[in-house]
């Protein structure tokens, strides 16, 4: 209950998931598109009910005439033909709004250039968390994994910064949805996909997993933070190192001992530690992020010591088990994971 209000409170306060609302070219293709289409069928409807009201009034059963029936129509090549034509005129016209707005949302990744400001992400779709791996940006290649919370650059008047993203699956089917930043594309295992955003608002955007993937499905929420450009290269930078070392005799030291002792390592990785794990999320700059548990609830100390003790109770079906360390241990590895920022 408190997720879900942190959750709307979160979501109503700084966001919404409107497509009518459009921050980028594709989704505001999209809001073109369904507003065109929604006008068509709404006109239609009219013209189809507006006679069908009008047949039920004027050529209503009268006392009268009880028993004749109505004049019958057996073949009119006119009628026919306009029932035909009209319908497949329609159609046509769908056909090319609709190839035009493909072409908008579908655009071609193209290959990384110096000096383009252009970023390339690789995102992963897991039960039930996004992994997302800055392939290159303005042309150098980066080494940044990090989960949950993409992070790009805003563009300004005649500088686009967009960002291709290459969508894969570590399991089943998943799909991405930023409602508005554009339309839903799908992660599906062995096939690639791509998709593309680009906005010139800085600002929070939230998203969904749009293709049911199992329990936790409805708790797989995308998160964009869009920056000014400064501002992200700053991020990017700091992902970009590996974790911070704390000092020896510092309690986070204790816990950074604890942690590779146990099997957290197994599944997680920290960047310049033997903690190489790929199954969950890359937690060597766990504390950059907003949220744990994929958007569910903010991420501080208290939420991530919940989250240790029992990720069951705070995401159940989650893929990441319950450990039966001792609180002094919970405390010790909690006093590790708030260093890494
Ligand atoms: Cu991932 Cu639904």
């Amino acid at each position: 209950m408190l997720n879900l209000l942190v959750l709307l409170a979160d979501a109503s306060a700084t966001e919404n998931l409107s497509i009518f609302d459009p921050a980028s070219p594709s989704a505001l293709s999209i809001r073109s598109l369904s507003i065109l289409v929604a006008g068509i069928s709404a006109f239609i409807f009219v013209i189809v009910e507006g006679v069908l009201l009008y047949c039920v009034a004027r050529f209503r059963r009268r006392t009268a005439k009880r028993g004749s029936e109505p004049p019958q129509v057996y073949g009119s090549t006119s009628i026919e033909i306009a029932w035909t034509v009209a319908p497949a005129l329609i159609v046509f016209i769908l056909v090319l709004v609709v190839t035009r707005t493909l072409w908008d949302v579908n655009r071609p990744h193209p290959k990384p250039v110096a000096g383009d400001q252009t970023l390339f992400v690789t995102v992963i779709g897991h039960q039930w968390w996004w992994e997302y791996i800055y392939e290159t940006y303005d042309g150098q290649t980066l080494g940044v994994v990090t989960a949950n919370e993409l992070r790009m650059p805003v563009s300004s008047p005649g500088v686009d910064r967009p960002v291709y993203l290459t969508l894969k699956s570590a399991d089943v089917c998943h799909s991405f949805w930023v409602p508005r930043l554009g339309g839903k594309t799908d992660l599906i295992p062995g096939h690639p996909n791509e998709h593309w955003l680009q906005t010139d608002k800085t600002g929070l955007f939230l998203g969904q997993c749009a293709e049911y993937c199992g329990t936790q499905h409805a708790n797989m929420l995308l998160r964009v933070v869009v920056e000014e450009p400064a501002e992200f290269e700053r991020w990017l930078a700091n992902e970009a190192k590996p974790a911070v070392e704390p000092a020896a005799g510092e309690p986070a030291a204790t816990g950074r001992a604890t942690f590779l002792g146990q099997s957290c390592v197994n599944c997680h990785r920290v960047r310049g530690t033997p903690a190489r794990g790929s199954v969950g999320p890359d937690l060597t700059h766990l504390m950059s992020r907003q949220t744990l548990a994929s958007g569910m609830v903010p991420n501080d100390r208290e939420n991530l010591r919940k989250w240790l003790l029992n990720p069951q109770q705070v995401k159940p079906g989650c893929l990441m088990p319950a450990f039966g360390l001792t609180p002094r241990e919970f405390d010790q590895i909690v006093d590790y994971l708030v260093t890494l920022r």
